[in-house]
């Protein structure tokens, strides 16, 4: 910072140095403002290696996108507070080259005009086919009703895109016809048809049902609503934060939002119940016609991209490498005077690349490759068995900050318990059936955040049971003892996986502090959770596997990584060479 304002005012332009004034004014206050305080032992649940800005309130992840060699982030941010308070906004936004270390900016869009003056909320960007970064979030207007708007980059070769206007034609789209004001939100990215039209959609609840509004239009400014929705469902209610893209049929690209390939497939997914919930089908861009293979059911069976905490959560087309990658805000389960006190709230979960499974029926997703940077010091444990009733400690790196990778072998199958008929309902399961209940095969899997006499730990298992015609796996992620704080949200949750479990059960978990990520099959099921343990912090956290089943288990292999904090920080306490 400094030896930069030295070069600044070489070049002694005055218009220079006032800009460049303005620039440290900005870069004092937000560090008036960002006084948080980063000692661990004050912040034993402050993450390492997931996105949070400096302090206060974020919720939804919006317009994330790659432009220029630069990743770009916004999010639902509250610069005031730790709580969602009044509604009133604004969305922050970072940078990165990377996606694990990130550059804090200002806030790219405030709320400061009548189409957004009760909030900026949640949208996409779009690059327009001139190279210009478009941005569709929904404000909030005077009356409280929902608009959609439109912003575009001020300076398309600034590196940063810092400043954003917004469109002279706001509100684009209003809530007309059967639209109510308080349910029309969160435009997606738009794509082009084979007309060259743009098309997107806008997130609406109509005659109580949750409902996909379609609009088109040739120049980005002027919307046309479709008569026909892109799709609703007569199951489920408001959807909020959709998003609809391609994706491609045994590839292992990511497909451009725009891009027609008579190969892919669409996914349709929709944010409801507190869930995001996802469709696969067949997309006709002539028509607009979206045909899904199985429709919303909003149960505990139907597909999501996450069986726990995960929320709000938006994809984009990474065409540096050629992958969609996904972001889900992942909230906190402590409470608001929790959150008041720790002076922040909410996560983003590390990013995610999302492809189309091999079987057609539903995506994987895993952790970005960027994330073994991080990676330091390193265990592995090859063919170990684990008898019933046992657990052995995983030791040599930090276990409150890991990657952890494990491979299970079954060498018997034959004496799973039976499914019974009345457990159709796995997070209902795995609450009854939780690490403490014993089994037959399973429960096994890995124990986190666990303290030294193990008064806390969070666990993440797997159970096999005998189904009609084929094994039946289950996955649960139990966080029911993993604080011995009681007022703090111990919730299990759970999902069976579609997988043979004579070949070898995979089980990934990204931990870090307070969040446990976990990617079970290769990635088939995700369960996120939180946790808040009181003991086990920092390095007083250990890390186990266990088998509480009855049969034993193999480890065929186990690969566990110390992770190195990631760069989060504004801009101003960078050198250029941080960046
Ligand atoms: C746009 O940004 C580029 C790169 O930072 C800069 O050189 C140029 O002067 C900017 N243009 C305007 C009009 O501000
Ligand atoms: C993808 O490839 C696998 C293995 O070759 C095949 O069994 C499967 O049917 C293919 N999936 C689709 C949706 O075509
Ligand atoms: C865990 O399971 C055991 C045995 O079924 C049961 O007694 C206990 O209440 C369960 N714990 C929770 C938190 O539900
Ligand atoms: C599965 O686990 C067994 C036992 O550890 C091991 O011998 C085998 O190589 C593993 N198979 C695969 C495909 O990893």
């Amino acid at each position: 910072m400094k030896k930069r304002s030295r070069n600044w005012l070489m070049v002694g332009f005055l218009t220079i140095v006032i800009a460049k004034y303005e620039e440290v004014e900005a870069s004092r206050r937000l560090d008036e403002e960002t006084n948080l305080d980063s000692d661990p032992t004050l912040q034993p649940h402050r993450t390492a290696y997931h996105f949070q800005p400096p302090k206060f309130w974020m919720n939804d992840p919006n317009g994330p996108m790659y432009y220029n060699g630069v990743y770009h982030l916004f999010y639902q941010y509250n610069p005031r507070e730790s709580v969602w308070g009044d509604g009133k906004l604004s969305w922050g936004h970072s940078i990165s080259y990377n996606l694990v270390d990130w550059v804090h900016l200002e806030n790219a869009i405030n709320p400061t005009d009548p189409f957004d003056i009760n909030g900026c909320w949640s949208g996409s960007a779009t690059i327009l086919p001139d190279g210009t970064p478009a941005i569709l979030y929904t404000g909030c207007d005077p009356e409280k009703r929902q608009v959609q708007n439109l912003a575009v980059a001020k300076n398309a070769s600034d590196p940063y895109l810092r400043e954003w206007i917004k469109s002279d034609h706001n509100p684009l789209l209003a809530p007309v016809d059967d639209i109510k004001g308080d349910y029309f939100r969160d435009p997606t990215t738009a794509w082009q048809g084979p007309d060259g039209k743009w098309r997107l959609i806008v997130g609406s609840e109509i005659c109580g049902h949750g409902t996909a509004l379609l609009y088109h239009s040739e120049d980005f400014v002027s919307w046309t609503k479709s008569h026909r929705p892109l799709h609703f469902s007569k199951r489920t209610k408001m959807w909020e934060c959709p998003d609809f893209y391609p994706v491609s049929v045994n590839g292992t690209n990511g497909l451009d939002t725009s891009v027609i390939d008579r190969s892919s497939k669409h996914v349709l997914k929709a944010s409801f119940n507190d869930h995001d919930y996802y469709v696969i089908g067949a997309y006709e861009p002539e028509t607009d016609a979206f045909s899904v293979d199985t429709d919303f059911m909003d149960d505990n069976v139907q597909l999501r991209y996450d069986y726990g905490v995960f929320y709000a959560s938006k994809t984009f087309y990474d065409n540096a490498k050629r992958r969609r990658i996904l972001w889900g805000w992942v909230t906190e389960a402590d409470g608001e005077s929790d959150d008041t006190k720790k002076g922040w709230s909410g996560l983003q979960s590390f990013p995610r690349s999302i492809l189309l499974d091999e079987s057609g029926k539903q995506l994987t997703q895993w952790p970005i490759r960027e994330i073994e940077s991080l990676r330091t010091e390193e265990v592995n444990i090859q063919n170990k068995e684990i008898e019933g009733g046992a657990e052995f400690e995983i030791t040599g790196i930090t276990a409150s900050q890991a990657d952890v990778e494990v491979s299970f072998h079954i060498p018997n199958l034959d004496d799973a318990e039976l499914l019974l008929r009345e457990w159709r309902d796995p997070e209902a399961l795995c609450r009854i059936k939780n690490a403490s209940a014993g089994g037959k095969i399973g429960p096994f899997g890995l124990m986190v955040l666990a303290s030294d006499n193990l008064a806390e730990h969070a666990d993440i298992f797997f159970r096999i049971y005998k189904g009609n015609d084929k094994h039946v796996v289950l996955m649960c992620s139990d966080q029911s003892r993993s604080s011995l704080r009681e007022e703090v949200e111990k919730t299990t949750y759970g999902a069976f996986i579609d997988v043979d479990p004579s070949q070898n059960l995979s089980l990934r978990s990204l931990i870090d502090h307070s969040i446990i990520e976990s990617f079970g099959g290769r990635g088939k099921t995700c369960i996120t959770a939180r946790a808040y343990p009181k003991v086990a912090v920092g390095n007083a956290a250990r890390l186990y596997a266990f088998n509480y089943g009855t049969e034993s288990i193999v480890i065929s292999s186990l690969s566990a990584w110390s992770m190195k904090p990631a760069q989060l920080s504004p801009l101003h306490e960078r050198t250029k060479s941080q960046i």
